[in-house]
Formats: C-alpha cells, structure tokens, sequence
C-alpha cells in the first residue's frame, strides 16, 4: 500500500498527529530538526467522507453506466459480474429483508445505513490490491452502480456530492443507539446494600492461584486477610487423581479415539484425552473450552459443575502435574 512516493507524508502525517502541532512547530527550532507539515501534504490523507450529511464529498460525478464499465475490469473478478460475489469474497447486492433470518445477508444494499460511506469506502480500500487508485468520478460511478446493482438508484442515475448524500438507503433506519443492558442504577457512593455476606471467592474454588502457594506474597489482600504462610501450606494441592475422573467423565466420553457418546465415532478435532500426557500437553485448550469459557463439554451434556472446572482450572494453574 505504501509505495515510496507516498511514505514520506504519512510518516510526517504520523509525526504531527502524536506529537502535536505546536511541539512540532517547536521541534524546527528547539531540536533543529524536521519541517511544519503543509496542509497541502495532508488534504491527499484527508479523505474520510461523513456518512450521515456527506461533508467531505469531492468535487466529480460519475454514471451507472461508467460505473458498469469499471466494475467489468477492475471489481467483477473478486464481487462478480452482478455483485454476487465470487469464490469467497464478499456479495455486494441483494440480501434485502433477510437481516431477521437465521443467516442473514448483509450487504451494501440490504444493511449499510448510508450511502456516502460507500463512496468512502470505494475509494479508501478498492479495489483490494490497488486501493486508492481511482479518481473521485470513477469512484462516484462505482458507487452508482453499486447502489443500482442493488435497485437503490435507477439505471439513468449520475451521482455527485449533493445527489449522493440525498440517498436514503433501505436499512438507514435499522440501527439502534448502543445502551446499556442493565436495568442497575448508577450509584457513585454507599452504593453497597449492608450487610454484605461472601459466600464463595475465587481463590479457595482454587480458580485464583493462592498468594501463598503462588509465591506471590506481598500484595494488599495477602497483608489483610490471609493466614499465615504455615496454615496456607495446609491446603491440599490439586493432583491429577482429583482431576482424571472429571475428565473421564465429562470429556472423554467424546475426546476419545473411541468415544462411548451416542453418536460420536471419532475424536472431534481429533482431541482425545485417553492417556494423561494428552490431557497435560492439552490443558491449556482444556482451560481455554471448559475453564475460562463454558464452551465445553459441548451444549455441558456430560453435566461439568462448577466445581469441577474451578479444580480443573486449578490443576493446571499448578502446572498441570502428572503422578
Ligand atoms: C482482489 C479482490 C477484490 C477486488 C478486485 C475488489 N474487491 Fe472489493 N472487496 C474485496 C475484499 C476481500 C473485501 C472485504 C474487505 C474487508 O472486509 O476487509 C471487499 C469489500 C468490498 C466492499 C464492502 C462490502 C461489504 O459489504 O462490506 C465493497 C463495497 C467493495 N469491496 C467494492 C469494490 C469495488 C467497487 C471494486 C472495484 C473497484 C472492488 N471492490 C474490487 C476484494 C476485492
Ligand atoms: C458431547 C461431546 C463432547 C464432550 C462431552 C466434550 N466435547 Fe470438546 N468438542 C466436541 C466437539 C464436537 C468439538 C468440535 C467443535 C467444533 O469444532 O466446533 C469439540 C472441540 C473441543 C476442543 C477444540 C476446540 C477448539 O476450537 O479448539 C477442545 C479443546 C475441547 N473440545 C475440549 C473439551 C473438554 C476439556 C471437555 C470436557 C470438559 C469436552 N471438550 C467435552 C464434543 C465434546
């Protein structure tokens, strides 16, 4: 993307946007180095268009039918003569009103919001190996024919700035504003409803390594709250006989050469925990999918408690040690 004769501007870009204008400006003099940057050198970086109104449309217009012709040699090969995508890359037409169905299909037609962002987007990033290469009226004629392809605009239609941020697209009306999904009121202070009770903490569900046994003395909650290191020393480490039974019972049932699960003949992704140097070498998919996540067992047929993850999580944290 960057080839030499651009380099040397958006390094300078770079420079002025981390260190500010006015230090740059004092850089010249104070450190006898580099130059102002002159806007001239920036307005090429500076092309982001605003989707909602438009502002930041250049100057330029292009037709359907121009747009057509482009689309032929230079977007067809990877999106398809009609937008309908080839191989694997992206679909750019159809898909209207699926966005409710099980595999939605999102494309330019059926879910971007606003019309402008397509000119921007054309222009920054297409086409994929040659981005920016298009003048502003072969990009005004892409995005028409994009949006006819999509039967947002008729055939005879010319777009420029003023024509295009008018578009109303289908979708323009299908996004809600982010919130919240708590119903929990903000309280900034004697928020906590007295008296609070702890029934379970993460470091005796041996989730959470114990400062002690860790080595990892000196933090607050070591200084105020925890037994001295001789009654620490006094938990029993987790062994692989307290985890080997959980394993047998809630994975290998599937994570075998030859699963005894209903339905299963094979290991699936070929994980199989039939010998404890598989389980040890595997335990940190093992915490990853039955652990941090709740992604295992698969749909939890086999029943895996809390529990059981918390000591399994704890075996490994010990650095999964083999009898
Ligand atoms: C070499 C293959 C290739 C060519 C040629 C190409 N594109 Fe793309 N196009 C892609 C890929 C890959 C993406 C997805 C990029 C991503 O998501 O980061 C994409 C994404 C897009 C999208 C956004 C689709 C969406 O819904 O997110 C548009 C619009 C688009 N291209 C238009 C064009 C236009 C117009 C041209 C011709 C000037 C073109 N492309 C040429 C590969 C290509
Ligand atoms: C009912 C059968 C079943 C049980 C029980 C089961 N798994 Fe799986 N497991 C699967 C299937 C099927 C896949 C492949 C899923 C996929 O590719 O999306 C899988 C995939 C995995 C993977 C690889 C996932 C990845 O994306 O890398 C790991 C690791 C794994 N299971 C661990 C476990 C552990 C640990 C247990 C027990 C706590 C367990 N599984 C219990 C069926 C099961």
């Amino acid at each position: 993307m960057f080839k030499s004769g651009k380099a040397a501007p958006w390094i300078a870009f770079c420079i002025a946007a981390f260190v500010g204008a006015s230090a740059l400006a004092d850089a010249g003099t104070r450190y006898g180095f580099g130059t102002p940057i002159a806007p001239a050198d920036i307005a090429p970086w500076n092309i982001d268009v605003n989707g909602l109104t438009g502002a930041g449309l250049p100057p330029g217009s292009g037709s359907v039918a121009q747009g057509a012709q482009i689309w032929e040699t230079k977007c067809a090969a990877c999106h398809g003569e009609f937008g309908e995508g080839a191989g694997r890359f992206p679909v750019i037409a159809g898909g209207a009103g699926t966005l409710k169905d099980d595999v939605p299909q999102k494309t330019v037609g059926s879910f971007w919001p606003y019309a402008p962002t397509l000119f921007d987007y054309i222009k920054r990033a297409m086409p994929f190996p040659a981005p920016q290469s298009l003048t502003n009226d072969e990009v005004y004629a892409l995005t028409a024919y994009v949006l006819n392809l999509n039967d947002i605009v008729p055939k005879t239609a010319v777009l420029d700035a003023t024509s295009l941020a008018a578009v109303h697209m289908p979708n323009r009306a299908g996004f809600i504003k982010a919130r919240w999904d708590t119903k929990n009121v903000v309280c900034m202070s004697a928020c906590k409803p007295a008296p609070v009770k702890i029934t379970s903490d993460l470091v005796n569900l041996h989730v959470t390594p114990d400062e002690h046994e860790s080595g990892n003395v000196g933090s607050t909650s070591a200084a105020m709250s925890l037994p001295a290191p001789a009654a620490a020393a006094a938990v029993p480490a987790v062994t692989f006989a307290d985890v080997a039974p959980i394993i047998a019972q809630r994975c290998t049932v599937c994570h075998s050469a030859k699963p005894t699960q209903a339905g299963f003949t094979s290991a699936p992704d070929g994980i199989a925990f039939d010998a404890p140097a598989r389980i040890k070498a595997q335990s940190a998919q093992i915490v990853g999918q039955a652990v941090r996540t709740h992604q295992m067992p698969l749909g939890n047929l086999t029943h895996m408690t809390d529990k059981e993850r918390a000591l399994v999580g704890a075996w490994v944290a010990a650095g999964a040690p083999l009898p």
